[in-house]
């Protein structure tokens, strides 16, 4: 019997990192889950009965260590992320670190790491090359309003996919980006409790109000986007690469 495809996924403790790794299991992968050490870790790896490999992915050693304990590699699912908002005249350093240092230092070193292992999946001929699926966000398509470093951060994601889906096309490693709207994971419950001045279900109802569904305005689900990031690791993807999926209820079609 072959051995299943496996697929190493950051943030795997968090609301889309963790459907992500059940969608994958569901479809008979091997997920491999990386995250902060802690109960959320344990919990995943422990319904899938999966690989856990706790790490802080804020250094390039981090990143190095994680790929080099993950083995064998189909896919690489890049979801660890940090929100912060607020006037980019009161921002500090540290903030500004924190934040860009996970979603995108952090991002592009475990990505740097799983090449040679993603473009190795491809040498023996039995199977193709593998993908990188990251996590970016509307807010990496167009500017959030009092967003600024987050939204540098996720710009930088959506494009460092460009750049890399050329540069690795050679290689049969696709690359590409999810770009979520507002999703129902933890990180919005941090968004509404910490910068909803005290009222967190009026921030979630201004978020809705920016759809265009209006009144029928949701959240996305994380399974939802869990799906899509299945698909583009999918060989029916093949043709994708490069492209930045908008999966946002339209809040950035008319960018
Ligand atoms: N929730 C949303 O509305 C939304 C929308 C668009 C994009 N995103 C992006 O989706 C991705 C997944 O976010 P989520 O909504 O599932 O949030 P989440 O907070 O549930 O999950 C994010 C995970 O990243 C991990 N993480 C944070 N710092 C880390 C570090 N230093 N090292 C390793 N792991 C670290 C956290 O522990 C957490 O488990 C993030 O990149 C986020 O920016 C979220």
């Amino acid at each position: 019997m072959p051995e299943s495809e496996r697929v190493l996924i950051s943030g795997a403790a968090g609301g889309m990192g963790a459907a992500t790794a059940r969608r994958f299991a569901a479809g008979g992968w091997t997920p491999v889950l990386t995250d902060l050490p802690g109960p959320r870790l344990d919990a995943i790896a422990g319904e899938l009965d999966a690989q856990a490999i706790p790490a802080d992915l804020r250094t390039k050693q981090a990143c190095d260590a994680v790929v080099a304990e993950a083995g064998a590699l189909d896919c690489l699912v890049a979801a660890a992320g940090l929100w912060t908002e607020g006037p980019a005249e009161e921002t500090t350093e540290e903030a500004w670190d924190r934040v860009l240092d996970v979603n995108l230092k952090g991002l592009f070193f475990l990505t740097a790491a799983a090449i040679p292992v993603l473009a190795r999946a491809g040498e023996g001929g039995a199977r193709a090359a593998g993908s990188i699926v990251a996590v970016s966000s509307d807010a990496g398509l167009h500017g959030n309003t009092g967003a600024a470093v987050y939204c540098a951060s996720k710009g930088g994601v959506s494009n460092l996919v460009r750049a890399l889906a050329l540069e690795l096309a050679p290689r049969g490693v696709r690359v590409n980006a999810v770009c979520p709207g507002d999703v129902e994971t933890p990180m919005l419950t941090y968004q509404a409790e910490t910068f909803g001045g005290g009222d967190p279900d009026g921030y979630r109802r201004a978020l809705l109000a920016s759809y265009p569904q209006k009144q029928q305005a949701r959240f996305t689900q994380p399974h939802e986007v869990a799906e899509l990031i299945w698909y583009l690791a999918q060989p029916a993807a093949a043709p994708i690469t490069g492209a930045n999926l908008s999966i946002d209820f339209g809040l950035t079609a008319g960018v």
